[in-house]
């Protein structure tokens, strides 16, 4: 199939990529690299050993998108574009909600006029907001999320299951990510997050990296094994090839499927950074802080639907993702600017 990345030159989208192309898809990407490096889509290119056909445009722009469509007959579209920061959200919404949502209608009104009517996109275990009881299955009620990017999410499945209805010719599958860590093991490609990380791996790497004095363990009083919060960490290779199966699935049924990419296991925080020391010989210092604001105590997935109707479920361990997070951290102390 020919498939277009939004947002293609992003850590979930350039692993997605590489696995795309060594199944033998064609994958074309647009980012207007807000948040990402064309150095990311190089390095996908040195990894599969054939270019990447790559345009530099908004999503919003619909006429750069027209101009797309015209000049390729996509099989389908993976929608990652999009801005993700929580903490930004809270203080910019009206730039996410803009940003977030006519992105995608500005995709799916070119998507429909072109007959490209399978979308795949990248959704997140944030709308299930804070949970009456995990696992979390797709059929759960979402009582609502705790910060503008997460409505943001929300608030897009919606937009694309309306699509659906009045048109159910579509495919559409609304892939809910849980807690995405690791690299490629070649550590030619991973997560680069502009100024500090938010999120938990992203720091660990950097202090580990000497570049962050020590990790501060947000809240250790939740109701988990060990008081601190407990997430389902899966390693983006697995959550790329989760992207292939469900361009498969896509291309061989109509309608809209919400499916869990998530490992159904949940770890603590300091469950990974006991891993993470063990996996690669280090020693994290960390302090307990205060909890941060909108943390929810546990959030893993029920992981069956997606084995179900994908056939696909996660493979690679915790020791897996802590090493191949250190390895690209180490090789690359500067992300794509290294
Ligand atoms: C966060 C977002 C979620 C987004 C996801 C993307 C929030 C509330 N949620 O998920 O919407 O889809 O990132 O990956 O921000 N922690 C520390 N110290 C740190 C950083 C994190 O103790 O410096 C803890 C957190 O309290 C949490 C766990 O580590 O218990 C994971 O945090 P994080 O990596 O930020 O992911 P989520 O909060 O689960």
């Amino acid at each position: 199939m020919k498939i277009l990345l939004t947002g293609g030159a992003g850590f979930i989208a350039t692993h997605t990529c590489v696995e795309l192309m060594e199944a033998g898809h064609e994958a074309v990407i647009v980012d207007n690299y807000v948040n990402s490096q064309p150095e990311a889509v190089r390095r996908v290119e040195e990894i599969v050993g054939r270019p990447v056909k790559t345009y530099e445009a908004d999503v919003c722009d619909k006429d750069a998108m027209n101009r797309i469509f015209d000049e390729n007959e996509f099989d389908a579209v993976i929608h990652f574009a999009g801005l993700k920061a929580v903490g930004e959200s809270v203080s910019i919404p009206l730039r996410y909600y803009r940003n977030n949502l006519d992105s995608t209608l500005t995709l799916c009104e070119v998507m429909a006029a072109h007959g490209c009517k399978r979308l795949v996109f990248s959704s997140s275990a944030t709308v299930y907001g804070v949970p009456d009881e995990v696992p979390l299955r797709e059929d759960m009620f979402c009582k609502g999320c705790t910060n503008p990017y997460g409505w943001t999410k929300y608030m897009i499945e919606k937009i694309l299951m309306s699509v659906v209805t009045a048109d159910p010719s579509w495919s559409v599958v609304l892939l809910r990510y849980f807690n995405p860590i690791g690299a490629h093991a070649s550590g030619r490609i991973g997560e680069d997050p502009t100024g500090i990380p938010n999120n938990l791996m992203p720091y660990i790497t950097k202090v580990a990296a000497g570049q962050l004095e020590k990790l501060t363990v947000m809240g250790n009083d939740y109701h988990t094994h060990d008081g601190t919060g407990v997430r389902d960490y899966i390693h983006v290779v697995d959550l790329a090839k989760g992207h292939v199966k469900a361009c498969d699935y896509a291309a061989a049924h109509q309608g809209c499927e919400i499916i869990n990419l998530g490992t159904g296991v949940g770890y603590s925080v300091l469950d990974i950074v006991h891993a993470f020391n063990k996996a690669n010989g280090l020693n994290i210092p960390y302090v307990i802080g205060p909890r941060r604001p909108g943390d929810v105590d546990a959030c893993f997935a029920d992981p069956r639907k997606a084995k179900e109707l994908l056939g696909w479920e996660a493979t690679k361990t915790l020791e897996d993702m802590c090493r191949d997070s250190w390895n690209w951290q180490r090789n690359n102390p500067k992300g794509y600017h290294s």
